[in-house]
């Protein structure tokens, strides 16, 4: 059990704040052309994110075990096939492959942390052309390598020993620093003189440009950054104590995520204007190749960007502990190998399946799997594919399944009528539907 309403909020922020806010979004952000993809974006999470939070947390308290065997356990009570389990399994698979080329953007930041620390104790050279220092790294199959292994080895130290409450006292401190820091950032973004045009491109939609892949993409991040749709949420929500309001905590913590996206977005896109590169150039480099830029300027500027690395990796670990936790917790739960073992095998097997993003980069960069590099199809098949179909099975299970009685007691009884109703649509038909027409869309059937 967590041990309050707090800690079960710091756990479950930890694991939706991380790179998808503050690499990934800024970054298809950028590649989708800016203000009409993120009011997409904002309707998602408002329309498909918020009603699969409550119900992830509703169906992992009532459960009270891993996800697939809550899901099994909540059919049996209500007389369904046991089928539903699947969403679990998917959940599992999903995770896997996210933490693949997860743990190998975290070795990045890791990466640069290194690379201050060592520029600030005079060791290393300074990042003068941060596009060369980039490429640089990204050619070097050794170095990527063991930063995308010392993550692994850092995410399942944490999920082998189970040291939650280290986590919990580590993230309810570390999460408002990083805050802090990006508001700083923020305030240097806004001296640039380029704050209007920032926020011009990043709220300014321009409808012409919409397309049915911007949906896909703004879907599939909704689902990513709030860590929906492979049962992580629903895994720590086995752990919340019978009292907490629901409603409350899911809201506070998809509103904290939805926060720290925009706030990232409004700091490094003035840097990136200010600095003449192309707003729309995207690339998971971004924030890479910018934000150096505005660490060489500022005073302190390299402590201050070594600092930023290392918050940034932490927010990478507290996410990553909570995509490998569902697979680890499943292993333990079938098999008789222990917490250790079973962590052991997934970051080994998670690790050798992150080398084929290490190689995206170089070895094989000639190789493409329907146009994509072989990172970027591992990603696209997980979040745009897999989250959102787990995300359309949780909603029609706590939607059409879970008893009545059930969602009444768990969210009916904490929220006015008026949005409990509202909730219940949604998850029925609104959010289902959403989701196929989404996908349906990327499947060509409509
Ligand atoms: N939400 C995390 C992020 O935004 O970086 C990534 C993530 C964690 C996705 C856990 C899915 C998940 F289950």
């Amino acid at each position: 059990m967590w041990s309050s309403r707090i800690a079960f909020i710091a756990a479950a922020t930890g694991s939706a704040v991380g790179l998808g806010n503050i690499w990934r979004f800024p970054y298809i952000t950028s590649e989708n052309g800016g203000g009409a993809f993120v009011l997409i974006y904002l309707a998602c999470i408002a329309l498909v994110g918020l009603p699969i939070m409550f119900a992830e947390i509703v169906i992992g308290r009532r459960g009270r075990m891993s996800p697939i065997n809550s899901i099994r356990e909540l059919t049996t009570a209500s007389g369904a096939s046991h089928k539903w389990a699947i969403i679990g399994v998917m959940g599992i698979v999903a995770g896997f492959m996210i933490l693949s080329f997860y743990s190998v953007v975290a070795g990045w930041t890791l990466h640069y942390a290194f690379h201050y620390f060592q520029e600030l104790i005079g060791t290393g050279a300074s990042i003068t052309d941060p596009g060369a220092t980039f490429n640089s790294l990204l050619g070097n199959v050794g170095e990527l390598t063991f930063w995308h292994g010392l993550f692994m080895v850092m995410t399942m130290g944490v999920v082998g020993l189970g040291v939650e409450k280290g986590l919990e006292r580590a993230v309810s401190v570390l999460m408002p620093v990083l805050l802090i820091l990006l508001l700083i950032l923020l305030g240097y973004g806004m001296n640039t003189g380029y704050f209007h045009e920032a926020v011009g491109f990043l709220f300014k939609p321009d409808w012409s440009q919409v397309s049915g892949s911007m949906f896909v993409t703004a879907l599939g991040q909704a689902f990513f950054t709030l860590s929906l749709g492979m049962c992580a949420i629903m895994t720590y929500g086995a752990y919340l104590p019978s009292d907490v309001n629901i409603p409350r905590v899911g809201v506070t913590v998809a509103g904290a995520d939805t926060f720290v996206a925009i706030v990232a977005g409004l700091a490094i896109f003035p840097i990136i204007i200010a600095n003449n590169i192309d707003p729309g150039s995207g690339g998971a480099g971004l924030i890479f190749t910018s934000l150096p830029l505005a660490f060489a300027e500022m005073p302190f500027g390299i402590f201050y960007g070594m600092i930023f690395f290392i918050l940034l990796s932490v927010a990478a670990w507290t996410s990553s502990i909570s995509l490998m936790e569902p697979a680890t917790a499943y292993i333990v739960e079938a098999t008789n190998l222990s917490r250790k073992v079973a962590a052991l095998l997934v970051a080994g097997l998670g690790w050798l399946l992150g080398l084929a993003s290490v190689f995206s980069f170089n070895l094989w960069s000639e190789v493409k799997i329907a146009g994509k590099s072989p990172m970027d199809a591992i990603d696209y098949v997980a979040t745009q594919i897999m989250l959102p179909v787990g995300g359309l099975l949780i909603a029609l299970f706590a939607g059409w399944v879970l008893s009545s009685r059930i969602t009444r007691e768990e969210l009916g009884e904490k929220m006015p009528a008026w949005a409990y109703e509202a909730w219940l649509w949604l998850t029925r038909v609104v959010t289902p539907l959403l989701i196929l027409v989404v996908l349906g869309g990327i499947l060509n059937l409509f």
